[in-house]
């Protein structure tokens, strides 16, 4: 990878990102595209959080009046104001997820779930009308034997044998458990792989809070596992960026540290550098990252899990090595806001 100059690829399809509201979300969402992204699953974790159809879809053309160029795919936040009917409606509506957050363990997700049985009916209700469900799988409470994610694996493992026609992504793994807890259910459990738990390590995201972000990176052995993971060429495992912007000042505050890792405008760039590192590092040999399962990982295997059309071969976007480099933040134009980036200066593909 290292030697390549020039590389096409069909647009990535980013199946988990933080777009927000307001002024942030006029900020990011023009940054979708320079990712080499043309398509994104979208978060429901505003304030309030996304607990209706209608919200759902306001939010979508607030969107597309931003960057037509994306397709959205919305999702609602899983809320004890949800009921069978709001899923069935969600569905006609094109809604494509319900995203589960545990109570309290990441950004808004006070209004979250406290006991996982009392959503059945919901999941029974989703299973019929083919809704995803998106698991944030970390438990809220402090473990001592294992990570938080691992504490979770068991509820994934519960809802799949409960519901097994029911599509569920675990989202944003972090883990070489939760990779192997996926691949051990059917074909109906798929997990989405962020950028940054490629090249993070736990004291990384400790250390520089723009790399703070939940699930916690683990070892380096977990992130050369996702690695691995990515460009096995399994569509169990897909691209989902997890882009989670703070304002710079939440990141800087000196008080708690917002979780969240902002990469949207290089996405595509990001897993590429990681790889491309990986294969320095001897994680995975150069022939290991081919063209069929690089377009896989970051483009074909979330669009078909989401049962979306392939891109066509006009679509191509092209990456090109110019001696770029990521920038430390980007700015709204009157610069009330500013978004801190990961990864500045380091040299990355330009899209042409
Ligand atoms: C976020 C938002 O707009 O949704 N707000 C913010 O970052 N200021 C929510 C959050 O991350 O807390
Ligand atoms: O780091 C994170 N940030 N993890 C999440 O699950 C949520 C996200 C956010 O919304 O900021
Ligand atoms: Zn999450
Ligand atoms: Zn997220």
């Amino acid at each position: 990878l290292s030697d390549v100059q020039h590389l096409e690829l069909p647009p990535s399809a980013d199946m988990h990102v933080h777009l927000r509201q307001g002024e942030l979300m006029d900020l990011v969402v023009p940054s979708i595209r320079a990712g080499g992204v043309d398509t994104v699953f979208v978060m429901p974790n505003l304030i309030p959080p996304i607990t209706t159809v209608a919200q759902a879809q306001e939010y979508r053309s607030r969107l597309q009046s931003s960057e037509p160029q994306v397709q959205y795919l919305m999702s609602l936040y899983l809320h004890s104001s949800l009921t069978p009917e709001v899923i069935a409606e969600a569905a006609a509506a094109g809604i494509a997820g319900v995203k589960l957050y545990p109570q309290g363990v990441t950004t808004n997700s006070e209004s979250g779930v406290k006991e996982v049985q009392d959503f059945h009916a919901i999941f029974a209700a989703m299973e019929k009308h083919d809704l995803v469900l998106n698991l944030h799988g970390e438990v809220p409470y402090p473990t001592d034997k294992c990570s938080l994610e691992e504490a979770f694996l068991p509820t994934l493992k519960d809802l799949h044998e409960r519901f097994p026609k029911l599509r569920i992504v675990l989202e944003h793994c972090s883990t070489t458990a939760a990779l192997d807890a996926v691949r051990s259910c059917g074909p109906s459990v798929a997990a989405t792989i962020t950028a940054h738990h490629l090249y993070l390590t736990e004291e990384m995201s400790h250390v520089d809070p723009l790399a703070f972000c939940k699930p916690i990176p683990k070892t380096a052995s977990d992130r050369d596992a996702l690695i691995k993971a990515a460009c096995s060429g399994d569509p169990k495992f897909f691209f989902g960026s997890d882009s989670a912007p703070h304002p710079l000042t939440a990141k800087q505050s000196g008080k708690q540290v917002s979780a969240g890792v902002f990469t949207q405008p290089y996405a595509t760039q990001l897993v590429l550098l990681a790889l491309e590192e990986a294969i320095e590092r001897g994680v995975i040999g150069e022939e290991e990252v081919t063209q069929e399962r690089l377009e896989l990982f970051l483009s074909r295997a979330g669009r078909r899990f989401y049962k979306l059309p392939q891109p066509d071969d006009l679509q191509k976007v092209v990456l090109e090595r110019k001696g770029e480099t990521i920038p430390s933040s980007i700015s709204s134009a009157d610069g009330t806001i500013e978004v801190g980036l990961s990864r500045a200066t380091s040299s990355v593909f330009s899209l042409s």
